[in-house]
């Protein structure tokens, strides 16, 4: 990537009228005219991968001492070169929530954990659950369009979000903050902002239709001596847990191991089975619900459908089953880096994919127990419910080689079967230049138009997306 020659470098001049526009000095982080400490800077120019770097030098930090967001996993939120970085902690109020009809309205930079918290309060739920829930913002759940643990029950954030209040570059307010189911005036611009990654705007605020939370939840958590048989619980789950079904996640044998091998912990089953399904479910009747998933899962030992499984028995062991999946991505971080695919891929070929990268690695050589392998080991888990496959190869050092025998080898493959390249972390930096293996031409060049027409200049989150 070059720099881009229309952006002047930043000077002493720009600095002093972001300082006095912010009002204080605590808004900036200013390497430009002041000196830094390296670890100031170190989390805007950084990413969660260790995988992009940035050398921003000024951070518009609207007077927050908190940190929050760049979870993303496609470099979307790290600057290629000397860009701002424009920081939305401080803009983290709760405007209102209405407990009649679940509507939240609330600032870009409320930690998705703290809007939950509020509204568990409440007897609600944010229709939105992921591993990054603790550090992310709902502006940049919003801006991703995250998919998350739960869109199997509660759907796609471009259903849930009713209204946004954003920025264009000119200045411009976007004021669509409304709170209406329905709304068919023209055209539904809101959504350009959904899953936008902050290349026309910057999301300001958003109002959010969120459901009544569930009384009664409960986690079975599986085995399977094969990817079929899971397909088969899945079938037999939909159909005899049905409108209480909340998540299905798939985990591999793989992925499983390396959990417990960073933190030498057992398996919640005894013995190594293939494969691993989560299922939760969500009702308001927990004596109703338990009856439901236990007879389930008596039907499913029965028909041999499933080789063991285990049902949590009080919150503490619900949340030890959920962190077998939660923990992955971070445990497969534990050697050095990653690299990731996030995929939408019809069910029947969904693990394929995992096999077959996995062989091609082995057949390169590049994957083994010692130092001299760059790869520690291939594996895949994800939101089986929603069709999405998490392929992530951990590795213990980024290598060509590696990603020679990746890409486009990957990409390819998921065009053959029509699937997403991308199916909820967006394209950033890391996807940006392989969008044509799953949008046409046509769809293509429509997206430029609208980047050109909302943002003429090219300063909104530059060199990213398409
Ligand atoms: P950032 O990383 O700060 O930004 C992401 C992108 O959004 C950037 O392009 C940025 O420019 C833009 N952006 C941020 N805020 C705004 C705003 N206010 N206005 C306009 N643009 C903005 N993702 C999923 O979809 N599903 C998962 O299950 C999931 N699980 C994860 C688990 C872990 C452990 C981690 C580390 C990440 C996970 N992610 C998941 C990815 C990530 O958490 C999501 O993409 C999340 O929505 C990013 O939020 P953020 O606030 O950290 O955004
Ligand atoms: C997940 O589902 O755990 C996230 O999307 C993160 C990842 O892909 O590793
Ligand atoms: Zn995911």
């Amino acid at each position: 990537i070059k720099r881009d020659a229309r952006f002047s470098e930043i000077t002493a001049d720009h600095v002093a009228f972001f300082k006095d526009l912010l009002g204080r000095e605590t808004a900036l982080i200013d390497g430009v005219t002041g000196e830094v400490a390296a670890d100031d800077m170190e989390p805007y120019n950084g990413d969660w991968m260790r995988k992009y770097r940035g050398h921003c030098k000024l951070v518009l930090k609207p007077g927050s001492t908190q940190e929050g967001g760049n979870t993303g996993l496609v470099g979307g939120s790290v600057p290629v070169f000397d860009e701002i970085v424009i920081n939305t902690s401080r803009m983290n109020q709760i405007h209102s929530f209405d407990d009649v009809s679940g509507i939240l309205v609330a600032d870009a930079g409320v930690v998705l954990e703290v809007a939950d918290q509020y509204l568990a309060e409440k007897g609600y739920i944010f229709p939105l659950d992921l591993g990054a829930k603790g550090s992310c913002h709902i502006g940049g759940n919003v801006a991703t369009n995250a998919g998350g643990l739960r869109l199997l029950r509660y759907g796609s954030l471009h259903g849930t979000v009713l209204g946004i209040e954003a920025v264009l570059p000119d200045g411009t307010i976007v004021d669509d903050l409304g709170k209406l189911r329905k709304n068919n005036t023209g055209y539904d611009l809101k959504q350009l902002f959904i899953g936008g990654e902050g290349t026309i705007g910057m999301i300001a605020k958003v109002s959010i239709q969120c459901p009544q939370r569930s009384h009664a939840v409960n986690v079975a958590f599986l085995a399977g001596e094969s990817y079929e048989k899971i397909q088969q619980v899945f079938r037999e789950a939909k159909s005899q847990l049905g409108e209480i079904l909340s998540a299905f996640e798939l985990m591999d044998l793989k992925s499983q191991q390396l959990v417990q091998k960073v933190r030498s912990s057992n398996s919640p089953l005894e013995g190594e089975h293939p494969f691993y399904c989560l299922i939760e479910t969500s009702g308001s009747n927990s004596e109703h619900d338990n009856e439901k998933l236990e007879k389930f899962l008596e039907d499913v030992m029965t028909k041999e459908i499933i080789t063991d499984g285990v049902l949590a028995q009080d919150e503490t062991q619900l949340r030890s089953l959920w962190s077998q999946r939660e923990g992955i991505p971070e445990c497969l971080g534990h050697w050095g880096g990653v690299y990731k695919y996030d995929l939408s891929i019809p069910l029947q070929d969904l693990y394929k994919l995992v096999e077959d990268v996995r062989e091609k690695i082995d057949a390169a050589g590049l994957r083994g127990d010692s130092d001299e392998f760059p790869v520690v080991d291939v594996v895949g888990y994800g939101h089986m419910g929603d069709s999405n496959l998490h392929l992530n190869v951990a590795v213990r050092r980024y290598d060509k080689r590696v990603e020679q025998v990746l890409e486009p080898f990957v990409y390819e493959w998921i065009a053959k079967v029509s699937g997403s390249i991308s199916a909820e972390h967006g394209l950033g930096l890391a996807k940006k230049n392989y969008i044509g293996y799953s949008r046409s031409e046509t769809m293509v060049a429509l997206m430029k138009q609208i980047k050109n027409l909302y943002d003429p200049n090219g300063i909104m989150n530059p060199y990213k997306y398409v």
